[in-house]
């Protein structure tokens, strides 16, 4: 009999001290209580600790994203220009990285430019009518000289801005994939007819 008031008065005891912490505004016994509540304030509710009164922060200007190359050309003529005779195409060729290039270009180039790159692709909307084949040797370009004489720069700005009916593709494709898909333009620029 005594051992059962034991075990109730136990458990009456235990119940009324844990419960101490049912009620929120209390938080029932806690020792350095700093270290399971620290002070802090939601994302997006405003504090007073930072100059814009919201916690998240704006990056200090000029930062730029973990494994983003800044492309130091504008979208303009005499960018487009420049990048033609500035730029090399910093990815090696081999057998590995034109057939990525290969793969790419069938992803994002073939339905309009074809797939030999003869500017006939499976789009045949009006609007994409004038597609240019890479082998063309006749009809200047913006460059003054015809597609097949291209280069590399002049290429990859194309691809990075778009011309005309032909939409950007930075933010389809990286740095790298864009460089490999030059790769690959190169040959059609020699065999596409
Ligand atoms: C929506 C259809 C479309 C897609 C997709 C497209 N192009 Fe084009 N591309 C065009 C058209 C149309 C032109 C001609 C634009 C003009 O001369 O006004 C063009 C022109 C070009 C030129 C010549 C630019 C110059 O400087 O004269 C290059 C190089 C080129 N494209 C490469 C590519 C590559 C590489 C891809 C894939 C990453 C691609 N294009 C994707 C439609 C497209």
């Amino acid at each position: 009999m005594k051992i059962a008031y034991l075990i109730l008065a136990t458990l009456v005891i235990s119940v009324a001290l844990l419960s101490c912490g049912a009620d929120g505004n209390h938080p029932g016994y806690e020792y350095m209580p700093n270290m399971y509540r620290s002070p802090y304030y939601d994302t997006y509710t405003e504090n007073p600790i930072f100059e814009n009164g919201i916690t998240s922060q704006t990056p200090v200007k000029g930062s730029i994203p973990r494994g983003f190359i800044p492309f130091e050309y504008e979208n303009s003529l005499e960018d487009y220009l420049r990048a033609g005779d500035e730029l090399k195409n910093p990815i090696s060729l081999n057998s590995e990285t034109l057939e990525e290039g290969k793969q790419l270009y069938e992803m994002f180039c073939k339905h309009c430019h074809g797939e030999n790159g003869d500017g006939k692709g499976s789009i045949t909307h009006p609007l994409y009518s004038g597609v240019p084949s890479y082998s063309d040797k006749l009809i200047p370009r913006r460059t003054g000289s015809s597609m097949s004489e291209l280069k590399d720069g002049n290429i990859y700005h194309s691809i990075t801005f778009g011309l005309n009916a032909m939409g950007p593709h930075a933010s389809q494709l990286t740095q790298e994939e864009r460089w490999k898909i030059v790769h690959y333009v190169n040959v059609l620029q020699k065999e596409s007819n």
